[in-house]
């Protein structure tokens, strides 16, 4: 065997304790694989002192991620801190600019500084590789970059994030309201620090304009995703639409149309018996299609210890067998900048909002969503109180412009006492 691959791993939090534990585990065998023994020369995190539950002492130990990225002794580093910017992001500029392959899991900072990085990589001749950070154990990069490579890929489709899924699904379940489950959800330790960047649709987000760089050829955009979070999804919604027959998903949906890239990552209505309508708990899916290939739907954990650190290892495999692919599938300075999509494919759209109790109140509904062009297709109104009643709308086929231009002119009836909730219906 040649010699090893050696490696500094900065954070030991869930992700970088699950690397530790793999390499330890399956060292003869992570060898056999590479070719070449995988070894941990270096190690940081924040707080030397605190039990991680395995002994770390026979790694070197930095108080700085920026002086272990640095380190002589080290061939790759491996970023598991988390977070855009500050730390995370200076040290893996650091390690580049000494000339080191990077492995991170950091959606958040590609998302939002991969294009630079990449190309400061790609000047220095070092690898930046992310597997794990879309979508957890699942080789959706690996499928994008290399499996795919030969197609031109048409749409993106999926859910990213476990935690939304489990609320929602849980929701679904349980006939708990949002703040409830989000609550149970909180106490199992499934939300982020900051849970906005979970149920805000931010990191779903983030991972969503990750895999449209890979998948169109395009510099990642993660300002040109629409956003929408799910906090605003009640009961009543998630049991309507089962009626109807669909499911209430995050959903994230990238493709290329003739007046620009189209990213979202919204609450849409799914067919139940899709896979995606049958997607429970906190897994993810991506479904991919591609001109040659069709469509392929790939599933499973999209987070936790294991599953995200067996997608760092994929990605130190590779570097230790020496298997080098550009970061997005093409050099960066390749990349174009695609013009964003200002509105999506014209869908079908649920509405819910509540009415003021009183005659002619639905007419005027009617008339403003009418005169902005858009066609009611079922209705139903129920459990109404004294003064006002729910209401649910579903259209036909509409642009999200007609939309919500007719959204714009409820509060101008003087009807309508709370603001709608407009999802769309993708059919998959
Ligand atoms: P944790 O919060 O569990 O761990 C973060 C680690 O970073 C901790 O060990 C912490 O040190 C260390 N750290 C924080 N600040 C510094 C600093 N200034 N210098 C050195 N070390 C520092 O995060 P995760 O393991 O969950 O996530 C790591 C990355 O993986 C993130 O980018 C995340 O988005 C991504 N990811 C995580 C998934 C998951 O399931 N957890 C799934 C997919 C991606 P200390 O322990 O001493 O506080
Ligand atoms: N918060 C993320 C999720 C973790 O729920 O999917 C992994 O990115």
């Amino acid at each position: 065997m040649t010699h090893p691959l050696r490696l500094g791993i900065a954070g030991l939090g869930t992700v970088g304790i699950g690397v530790v534990k793999i390499i330890r585990q399956k060292a003869d065998l992570l060898a056999k694989r590479s070719g070449r023994p995988i070894e941990i020369t270096a190690i940081s995190a924040r707080t030397r002192a605190k039990d991680r539950g395995i002994s770390l002492s026979k790694y070197a130990w930095e108080d700085d991620p920026v002086a272990l990225a640095e380190r002589d002794d080290i061939d790759v580093f491996v970023e598991l801190i988390g977070g855009s910017d500050g730390p995370a992001k200076e040290a893996t500029e650091a390690a580049i600019a000494a000339g080191k392959d990077v492995v991170t899991a950091n959606k958040a900072m590609l998302a939002l500084h991969g294009q630079s990085i990449a190309e400061a990589a790609e000047d220095k001749g070092a690898a930046l590789r992310f597997e794990a950070a879309v979508a957890g154990g699942i080789p959706v990069v690996k499928a994008l970059t290399e499996g795919l490579a030969g197609n031109e890929i048409t749409r993106i489709i999926g859910v990213m994030n476990g935690t939304c899924n489990y609320i929602l699904t849980r929701m679904q379940s349980s006939g708990l309201a949002y703040q409830e489950v989000f609550a149970e959800a909180n106490a199992l330790g499934y939300l982020e620090a900051d849970p906005r960047l979970d149920v805000d649709g931010i990191d779903a987000g983030h991972k969503l304009s990750l895999l449209s760089a890979i998948a169109f050829g395009t510099q990642v955009n993660f300002d040109g995703v629409r956003l929408e979070g799910i906090g605003r999804i009640s009961i009543d919604d998630i049991t309507q639409a089962a009626d109807m027959g669909y499911r209430i998903k995050l959903l994230g949906v990238a493709q290329k149309t003739p007046r620009g890239l189209e990213q979202r990552m919204t609450p849409c209505l799914v067919p139940a018996i899709s896979p995606l309508g049958q997607l429970e708990g906190g897994t993810n899916m991506v479904i991919l299609e591609g001109d040659a290939v069709g469509q392929i739907v790939l599933s499973g954990a999209g987070a936790g210890e294991g599953p995200t650190a067996s997608a760092v290892m994929s990605d130190v495999i590779d570097l230790a067998r020496g298997i080098r692919v550009p970061t997005f599938g093409m050099p960066a300075t390749e990349l174009t900048t695609a013009p964003v999509a200002q509105s999506a494919v014209p869908a079908p759209y649920y509405l819910r909002f509540t009415l003021q109790d009183k005659p002619g109140a639905l007419a005027k509904v009617a008339t403003a969503l009418g005169d902005a062009g858009v066609s009611i297709n079922r209705m139903r109104q129920y459990g109404h109180d004294a003064q006002t009643a729910p209401v649910l709308i579903v259209t036909h086929t509409t642009t999200r412009d007609a939309l919500d231009h007719a959204l714009a002119q409820l509060p101008a009836t003087g009807v309508v006492a709370t603001d709608p909730v407009a999802l769309r219906i993708e059919e998959l």
